[in-house]
């Protein structure tokens, strides 16, 4: 079996239900339950005994030390984090103690573990980090994309903190011999994303008939991979990556912000049309501070080594999230309630309308 952190988030949960469609393998589904945590998400597997979901924190060694040593899982997956850049910005402690401290204590526990285990089951075992394209900084309009060469440079609370992770799993391997793996990925969208997200926001704000806030001028790019293709790649990672290799996951894929929710908006006024185009309601907002702006993958290692490529278009994937989304109103407007509303309130009151 293998062992899930944070699979009820967004690209967890859909990692999980992806796993259990295509394999007989069990996973254990280590989660905090925070706000972006929803076990609505695998509500499908209630009753299915390959799924085993356990309430609790990365930061608790013993636990986890407890769940390792009960399950004997062949690899962990480390999906869990404070993932929201603008969440990072009002509040980055809770991303320092997650996505450090949690990947510190997550480290030790697998080497503990690791140390217990006979030769042929330690030659095989396996810890996935899963990480982000943000490490690498921002890129100009004519740099070339990221590489898994290109030297760190974060530039917000969330990405530094997710570049000191990665950098505690590649001290792991090299001090210790921990076989890990690091995927770097780009931007995803999907069934299941929490709708802080541009995308999931944006679908929401629109059928809400709210105002669909872009932050500065609108021309920041992001590299956009549909979820079931970073799932698919973290399969082919854990099957055949390399340990102490790192692998850049992207769609080849890059889109202007303002494009992207074009795009939406068009979708919508054909999917579910209004009495105006939904174009109508993007307003201009005060910009995210240190906002990159632009980020984009050179994926072609993982596609020569591992053999994987993006199957969605960007065009197959936003419509597959779109229809998504409108057939599962009652899952967003649940998620819309109470801490999700006080963000909003901290997030977007302040920010006054631009004339961009
Ligand atoms: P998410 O915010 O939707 O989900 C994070 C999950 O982690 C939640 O279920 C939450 O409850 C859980 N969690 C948080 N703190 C925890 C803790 N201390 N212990 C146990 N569980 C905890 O995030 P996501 O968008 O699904 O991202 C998953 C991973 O992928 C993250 O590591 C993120 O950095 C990385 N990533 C995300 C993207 C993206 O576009 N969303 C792109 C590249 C990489
Ligand atoms: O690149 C991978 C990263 O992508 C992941 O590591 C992060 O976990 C994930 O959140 C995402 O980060 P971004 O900051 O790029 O995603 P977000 O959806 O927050 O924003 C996408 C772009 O849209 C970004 O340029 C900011 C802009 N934006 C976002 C929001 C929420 C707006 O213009 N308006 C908004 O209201």
């Amino acid at each position: 079996m293998i062992l899930v952190t944070g699979g009820a988030g967004f690209i967890g949960s859909n990692f999980v239900l992806d796993w259990l469609a295509g394999s007989d393998e069990p996973i254990i589904n280590l989660d905090k339950l925070t706000y972006a945590g929803n076990p609505d998400n695998f509500a499908s597997l209630a009753k299915d005994p390959r799924h085993r979901f356990v309430h609790g924190d990365i930061c608790d060694r013993e636990l986890v030390a407890a769940l390792l040593k009960q399950y004997q899982p062949r690899a962990i997956l480390h999906f869990a984090a404070e993932s929201h850049v603008d969440r990072s910005i009002h509040g980055p402690a809770d991303f320092i103690r997650t996505n450090i401290d949690g990947t510190f204590s997550l480290l030790e526990a697998a080497r503990a573990y690791s140390a217990t285990l006979s030769d042929t089951q330690r030659e095989s075992f396996r810890f996935l980090h899963v990480s982000t394209d943000e490490v690498f900084g921002t890129l100009g309009a004519d740099d070339a994309p990221f590489s898994e060469t290109t030297p760190y440079a974060p530039n917000s609370p969330y990405s530094a903190s997710k570049a000191a992770s990665d950098q505690l799993v590649r001290a792991w391997f090299h001090t210790y011999g921990l076989p890990v793996v690091t995927g770097n990925c780009s931007n995803n969208y999907g069934p299941l994303q929490f709708p802080e997200k541009l995308i999931p926001l944006v679908i929401a704000n629109a059928l809400a008939g709210k105002p669909l806030p872009i932050y500065g001028d609108g021309q920041q790019v992001r590299d956009w991979l549909y979820v079931g293709d970073h799932c698919a790649a973290l399969r082919r990672v854990l099957a055949d990556g390399k340990p102490g290799e790192t692998y850049n996951i992207g769609g080849w894929n890059e889109k202007a912000n303002i494009d992207v929710v074009h795009t939406l908006c068009d979708l919508l006024d054909e999917l579910s049309p209004a009495a105006h185009s939904y174009r109508e309601q993007i307003t201009f907002v005060k910009d995210r501070p240190g906002h990159d702006r632009r980020y984009a993958i050179d994926a072609r290692k993982i596609e020569r080594e591992l053999g994987w490529k993006p199957a969605e278009t960007f065009e197959t994937g936003m419509r597959k999230t779109v229809q998504w989304t409108l057939a599962n109103q009652a899952w967003v407007r649940k998620v819309q309630s109470g801490e999700y509303l006080q963000w909003l309130d901290k997030n977007y009151a302040q920010r006054e309308e631009s004339k961009t």
